[in-house]
């Protein structure tokens, strides 16, 4: 890095960092002003935590549960509803007049061990409408939109052959659709995934074949959820991502940023960190120019705590704070890109 940029990084950094602290408007107003969400999903413990706490409220006004909505921690068990923690977060989330989303009733991971009892299809709709009926309607007017169900897709376009699959085939998840919307009228209901962004893959055209035949059989269907897990080896394609999202359009279905972060290989280079920037704010562009995109939600706020080296070995550093919790360069430049909206 040569030194007259280095310095310009450092300064834009101190910025970003300022911008977050002290200035009048948070980036959570900026956002609120500019009638858009800006999320970030988070742990229970981000909320206990002072400082983290703060930082959440200042700079996002949206949250999602990154676990703690999840069969395995709500329902451990048939009988054990844990409400405790998910309660505390839509609480925090009133108090900061922040968005809640929803995350996630159908999935194939982080299941408890009730699904192990499901012997037939009767039981899986049983079990997953029970799930449906208790969570949105404590939660009722608090949490604005469900993934009512994520990733039912394989990468080669056919559906992923999960316990609900297996039982139910897509019954389960169009009907799941219908429980949600009977739980919570005013709720939007979400079908999320991930590697389904760009028109033109197996998988995005299998989605939306899927959800287009969900919407002319009347489902009750709000929009989609794009996960936007990237990299910076890979980029974005921007051309097939606004075709994808303009066939939902074409729909009547909103297309919101689920679970946005940008990785790369470790240790990152200026290049890839200079790719990383262009690629979040690509994404913020969009959001601004595509009437049905308005939310941006990041799959947690620091590289202390992320998902993404456990998972991706070798990579890391793909959230807009780093590991001391200071705002990096690409965060003050997406709330100028808001401001702007
Ligand atoms: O809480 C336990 C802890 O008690 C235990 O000691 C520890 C040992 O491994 O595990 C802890 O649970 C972990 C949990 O995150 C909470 O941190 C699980 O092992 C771990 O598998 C789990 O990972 C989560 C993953 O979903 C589960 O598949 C990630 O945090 C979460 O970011 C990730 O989120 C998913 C979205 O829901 C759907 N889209 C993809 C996204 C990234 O994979």
């Amino acid at each position: 890095m040569n030194k007259i940029f280095r310095l310009t990084v450092l300064a834009a950094g101190i910025l970003a960092g300022v911008a977050c602290t002290a200035c009048k408007k948070s980036p959570a107003a900026t956002a609120t002003k500019a009638g858009m969400y800006f999320g970030v999903a988070i742990q229970p413990g981000d909320i206990l935590d002072e400082n983290k706490a703060k930082l959440i409220v200042q700079n996002f006004n949206a949250i999602v549960p990154e676990n703690t909505m999840k069969m395995i921690n709500i329902r451990p068990t048939k009988t054990l509803w844990n409400f405790s923690d998910m309660d505390k977060m839509v609480d925090f989330a009133q108090k900061n007049k922040m968005m809640v989303r929803g995350h996630t009733f159908i999935w194939h991971q982080q299941n408890s061990t009730i699904v192990n009892q499901i012997r037939n299809r009767e039981d899986a709709f049983a079990l997953i409408g029970e799930n449906i009926n208790q969570i949105m309607t404590r939660y009722r007017g608090k949490i604005a939109c469900y993934d009512v169900a994520n990733e039912i897709f394989n990468e080669d376009g056919t559906f992923r052959k999960s316990i609900w699959y297996k039982w139910c085939g897509t019954d389960l998840y169009e009907e799941a659709f219908r429980m949600a919307r009977a739980a919570d009228s005013d709720a939007k209901l979400f079908l999320n995934d991930y590697s389904h962004e760009e028109a033109g893959t197996p998988k995005a055209e299998a989605f939306y074949e899927f959800v287009k035949s969900m919407v002319e059989k009347g489902v009750p269907i709000d929009g989609v959820g794009f996960q936007l897990h990237l990299c910076t080896d890979y980029g974005i394609n921007e051309e097939r991502l606004r075709e994808n999202i303009r066939r939902f359009a074409d729909l009547g279905l909103e297309v919101q940023f689920t679970e946005i972060d940008i990785r790369m290989k470790m240790p990152g280079s200026e290049a890839d960190v200079a790719i990383q920037k262009e690629m979040y704010e690509t994404l913020m562009r969009i959001l601004k120019d595509e009437p049905n995109v308005n939310t941006y939600m990041t799959w947690g706020y620091t590289d202390a705590t992320s998902w993404v080296p456990a998972t991706f070995h070798g990579y890391g550093d793909a959230h807009l704070f780093d590991k001391d919790l200071k705002a990096k360069p690409v965060f003050g430049s997406l709330v100028e890109l808001m401001k702007n909206k």
